[in-house]
């Protein structure tokens, strides 16, 4: 009998992306269509299993092995630094990570700056690499208005349309790294399931390029 596959999605944002390309490489998503408030969803011949979990969580299961493989932002793989093997940038969920202020800001002043982000490993490594010690404020969200209200000198985040560093009076200063979807997988299972290479290699057909390991 086939060993069932159990495949972690994120929630939100990259969602619709995500199950474009599960489409595409030929699985049935139809019970994305009306999935209610279920989060685990198993096909018709109980092939494959389906986890809807948030976005930090994604990397999480995959790494203890409950999901085989997974779909998450390269900005969460950076973050939380998870033992797991990234196989393919999917080229979907593209955006990047900014230093932004307001425009008064400079970024040469020798004061101690104080960032605000969502993102507190990646804020501390890029300041690191430039060999400037600040101060980071980890916030949940809405990260846009600390420079605004003075919480922060700037902050550390996404920019996908920059639609929300525009309506916030905001400019970008520095780009620190592209962000885009990519596909996990758990070491044990890579070696132990042909199932999960199966699923790989539908999934690089799509996608057409084969990206490096962690
Ligand atoms: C992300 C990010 C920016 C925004 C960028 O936040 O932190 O705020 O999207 O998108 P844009 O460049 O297209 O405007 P999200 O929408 O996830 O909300 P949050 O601030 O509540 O986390």
């Amino acid at each position: 009998m086939e060993m069932t596959i159990t495949i972690a999605l994120t929630k939100g944002r990259i969602e619709k992306s995500t199950v474009d390309l599960l489409v595409k490489a030929g699985f049935d998503m139809s019970f994305m269509k009306d999935k209610g408030r279920h989060l685990i969803f198993e096909s018709p011949d109980k092939a494959f299993r389906f986890l809807l979990v948030k976005a930090p969580d994604v990397a999480t299961y995959v790494q203890h092995g409950v999901a085989d493989v997974g779909i998450v932002g390269k900005d969460l793989l950076i973050e939380y630094a998870t033992d797991v093997l990234e196989i393919l940038d999917l080229n979907f969920g593209l955006c990047k990570f900014v230093v932004a202020s307001v425009p008064s800001y400079n970024p040469q002043d020798h004061k101690r700056k104080c960032i605000a982000t969502k993102y507190p490993e990646i804020a501390r490594q890029h300041f690191h690499k430039k060999g400037e010690d600040v101060e980071i404020i980890a916030i949940q969200g809405s990260v846009e208005i600390a420079p605004v209200l003075g919480l922060a000198d700037a902050i550390v985040d996404i920019v996908e349309t920059g639609a929300t560093l525009v309506a916030n009076g905001l400019i970008e200063f520095e780009d620190i790294c592209r962000i885009s979807a990519r596909l996990i997988v758990n070491q044990a299972a890579l070696k132990n399931k042909v199932e999960v290479i199966d699923f790989i290699q539908k999934i690089e057909h799509i996608v057409g390029r084969k990206e490096k390991s962690l």
